[in-house]
């Protein structure tokens, strides 16, 4: 790669955090998981989302929702990768109630302040926001029932690494249910190499069968992937015909 991947992710979600602090979100054209609340609403159609601070909802960057996919229980503990402004961090703390807690990982500062404003706007205790990579988790082995995240491992340099720390964490007969992009036909090597296309969840994504084998290398167990929906380039804004229709939205379910 010719630009150092954590460090530009860092930048761009950094400056979107700032954006949502000062009240002055836009779309972020051009990339898939985008802070326009429109496509939150869609994202979370169905869900109530009243009892979240606003400024959770502006900071939402997902592809989708992995809450209801993650199908979670009273008690369980929880780890969100790539935990961003909060929002699916808060909407697990209601899902598993007192009794169980919930972690959200992140990397860049200016979403970990972000998050944690957000947490205390919500009265809520059983949420730990913590700073760090998800290549290298600064938990324990086998402390998590459930690792969510949402549209993050595309954004990773090293998906191997991120995946057997997921792995790592888990506990025996735990889960992995996430929501990420994936690429479902080539595109131009200049266009994976763009900083602009890898931040905006594009240029890293990998295709089904690469995540597939991945998590089999990992050690992950009955593996679904499933797709979800198809970008077109009209929903990524761009007018960039080679990127049409060449990623999608999907849900990865797998156990250890
Ligand atoms: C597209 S946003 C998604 C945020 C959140 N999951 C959501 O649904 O709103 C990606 C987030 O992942 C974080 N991130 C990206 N790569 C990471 C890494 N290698 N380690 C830790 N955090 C990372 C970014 O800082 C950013 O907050």
């Amino acid at each position: 790669m010719k630009f150092d991947v954590k460090n530009k992710v860092k930048e761009y979600y950094g400056g979107i955090a700032k954006k949502v602090e000062s009240g002055a979100t836009s779309c972020c054209c051009g990339s898939s998981c985008c802070d326009d609340m429109s496509k939150t609403s869609m994202i979370y159609k169905g869900e109530d989302l009243s009892s979240l601070p606003n400024e959770a909802l502006e900071g939402s960057l997902g592809c989708a929702n992995p809450i209801p996919f993650a199908k979670l229980k009273e008690g369980e503990t929880v780890l969100d990768l790539g935990s961003g402004g909060g929002i699916n961090v808060l909407m697990a703390a209601k899902a598993v109630g007192e009794t169980g807690s919930v972690y959200g990982l992140d990397m860049t500062d200016e979403m970990l302040a972000l998050a944690k404003k957000n947490k205390v706007k919500m009265g809520i205790k059983n949420v730990d926001f913590i700073k760090g990579y998800i290549e290298d988790i600064p938990l324990k082995d086998e402390l998590i029932d459930v690792i969510i995240s949402n549209c993050v491992i595309n954004l990773s340099d090293d998906k191997e690494k991120a995946l057997s720390e997921a792995y790592r964490v888990l506990k025996k007969g735990g889960r992995l249910a996430i929501a990420d992009i994936i690429r479902i036909k080539e595109i131009p090597k200049d266009l994976k190499d763009n900083s602009d296309m890898w931040c905006g969840c594009l240029g890293g994504a990998i295709t089904k069968q690469a995540y597939h084998d991945i998590l089999e290398k990992v050690g992950f167990k009955n593996i679904e992937i499933k797709v979800e929906h198809i970008y077109t380039k009209e929903m990524i804004d761009t007018n960039v015909d080679s990127i049409d229709k060449a990623f999608v939205g999907a849900y990865i379910k797998a156990y250890k």
